[in-house]
């Protein structure tokens, strides 16, 4: 751990810089026509979210030795990419709302959301592009591979909703795939770009992908115990959704007696009810899996850790290192 004074350094650096992708992104599609297609677009882009993905690529680039401003391009295109999921995962997940705001497919409609969706893929490709000079090949291929993690995993995660059994195992499989492929992804393009070796891209990629880990199992916790407000999503919502989280399946794992029908219920009624969401959050206190999540979130985060002595740059590794701390604390 640093003093508070770096971390203040630290955070300055982040909200500076998520200033200027957020300054990149507001500008990228204006007056692009149709408007039925891009009005959309700029909605979800310019929505606020913790930017997360794409200064991942920045400190990536960083840490390797390279500079912020060698990878801004591809920041935004992860940035995109990854508004793209959220915009089709609101569609699978049936959620009302997004960042504090109603969802793109409940503002407009569903064949709205699918569009815009799909055309922010071809703007990520378009932007990462920008930025790729001798290897694009490997930084593009890369790039794909993220893609069609994010899109296995959630096939995976829609399955195991009516699936009774799914494993921790199939679990972590599962959520890689869906959200820490992409950061794994983030990490290692900008290394790439920044021109690092493979023992570093390896390095900064295992950074992410176990960041990404601890990031969805605070996500399934967050869900259940956090301020709707405060994370600007449906408070209970993978409950109302049957979904197959590291709490349900901790819980299936621990609970027996009457605890483990009430568990069933879950599985059985592909779901429950919102005034029953209190019932199954009091159940998870008691069998003390949001305690587990929590373990789970710290050792992923310890295991990013491990990788950044062998990276060069020292406030590169500083920066990986705050970010990883102001995450395990989160609350949106
Ligand atoms: C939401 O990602 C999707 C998950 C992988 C859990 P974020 O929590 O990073 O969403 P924003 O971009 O900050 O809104
Ligand atoms: C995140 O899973 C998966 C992707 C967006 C790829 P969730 O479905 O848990 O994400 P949130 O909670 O809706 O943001
Ligand atoms: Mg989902
Ligand atoms: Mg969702
Ligand atoms: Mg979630």
């Amino acid at each position: 751990m640093n003093s508070s004074t770096e971390y203040n350094q630290y955070e300055k650096i982040y909200k500076d810089e998520i200033k200027k992708i957020e300054s990149g992104l507001s500008k990228l599609l204006r007056d692009k026509k149709p408007e039925s297609l891009y009005t959309p677009c700029s909605y979800i882009l310019n929505g606020g979210g913790k930017r997360l993905r794409p200064f991942l690529v920045l400190i990536s680039a960083k840490a390797v030795g390279g500079k912020f401003n060698q990878t801004y391009n591809a920041a935004m295109a992860m940035e995109i990419l990854h508004n793209f999921t959220l915009v089709h995962d609101d569609i699978m997940d049936n959620s009302n709302m997004r960042r504090g705001r109603v969802t793109l497919h409940k503002k407009y409609d569903t064949n709205t959301a699918i569009l815009a969706g799909d055309s922010l893929i071809a703007l990520a490709y378009e932007y990462l592009l920008k930025d790729c000079k001798d290897n694009t090949k490997q930084i593009v291929s890369n790039f794909t591979k993220a893609v069609t993690e994010v899109c296995e995993g959630q096939s995976l995660d829609k399955e195991f909703e009516l699936s009774r059994n799914v494993s921790i195992d199939d679990y972590k499989n599962m959520i890689y795939k869906k959200t820490a492929a992409l950061m794994e992804s983030c990490c290692a393009v900008g290394a790439r770009i920044a021109g690092a070796t493979n023992k570093q891209i390896n390095a900064v990629a295992r950074y992410g992908k176990y960041l990404g880990m601890a990031f969805q199992i605070q996500d399934d916790l967050l869900d259940l115990v956090a301020d709707e407000s405060e994370f600007g999503k449906t408070v209970g919502s993978d409950l109302i959704e049957g979904k197959k989280t590291y709490l349900l399946l901790r819980a299936m794992e621990k609970a027996k007696g009457v605890k483990r029908k009430s568990l069933q219920r879950v599985f059985e009624n592909k779901g429950v009810k919102k005034e029953e969401i209190g019932f199954y959050k009091n159940l998870y206190i008691e069998l003390g899996v949001t305690k587990d999540a929590e373990h789970e979130i710290i050792k992923y985060t310890k295991l990013a850790l491990k990788n950044l002595p062998v990276l060069p740059n020292e406030e590169g590794r500083q920066l990986m290192n705050w970010l990883a701390n102001i995450l395990i604390n989160r609350n949106k």
